[in-house]
């Protein structure tokens, strides 16, 4: 288990999964937003790779986010796409609806980057997230992410589509604890 300040980043149990699917995945417009592959329903007990972990898979590590203090499970963050070559990897954040607005977030985004630049020794990490994510966007910030640019009309939503924000950190930029 990977420790923050008030969130631990841990593997993917089975139990995870019944309550990630329904506080996530089953809720179609808020996975529309956060997810840039179509909504589509999961079948209880497959292997979509949306909730079940590979442990082989090389570019991809999923955790599931606990609170420290009870141990309860509050969502979902991964290290994907990375790239090994570039030292460079993509942060993705998904916490249950009663998790959200209460610093978790910010919390996550920092074991990832201890993760990412200390664990694997990643040199640059980077966010994507619909403009209006301000939930997201303050996150990533607060640790020292930086707006690099506006992906206009990047993200089919529901029948629109949204500008995405691209966000980057570079490890010698990263402090360890969020402003
Ligand atoms: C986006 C998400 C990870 C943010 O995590 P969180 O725990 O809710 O955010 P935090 O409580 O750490 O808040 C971070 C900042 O954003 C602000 N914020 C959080 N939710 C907000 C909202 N819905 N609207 C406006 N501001 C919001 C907080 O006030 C805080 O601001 P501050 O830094 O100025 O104090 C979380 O809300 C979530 O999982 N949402 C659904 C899935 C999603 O959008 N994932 C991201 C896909 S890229």
């Amino acid at each position: 288990m990977l420790r923050g300040n008030v969130v631990g980043l841990r593997a993917r149990y089975e139990d995870d999964i019944p309550i990630l699917r329904a506080g996530l995945y089953d809720d179609v417009a808020g996975s529309a937003r956060a997810d840039s592959r179509p909504w589509r329903p999961i079948t209880p007990g497959s292997e979509d790779s949306r909730l079940v972990v590979d442990d082989k898979e090389e570019g991809r590590v999923p955790f599931s986010v606990v609170e420290l203090a009870g141990g309860t499970l509050i969502g979902t963050a991964t290290l994907w796409g990375i790239d090994n070559h570039n030292r460079s990897a993509h942060i993705g954040l998904g916490l249950l609806p009663a998790s959200r607005g209460k610093g978790y977030g910010t919390a996550a985004v920092a074991v990832l980057c201890h993760y990412g630049f200390v664990v694997r020794g990643l040199h640059r990490l980077q966010i994507e997230t619909v403009s209006d994510n301000t939930g997201m966007l303050r996150a990533a910030e607060r640790n020292g992410f930086v707006r690099e640019g506006v992906l206009r009309s990047a993200a089919w939503v529901m029948g629109e589509f949204l500008d995405e924000v691209l966000l980057g950190l570079l490890a010698e930029d990263w402090k360890p604890d969020p402003a």
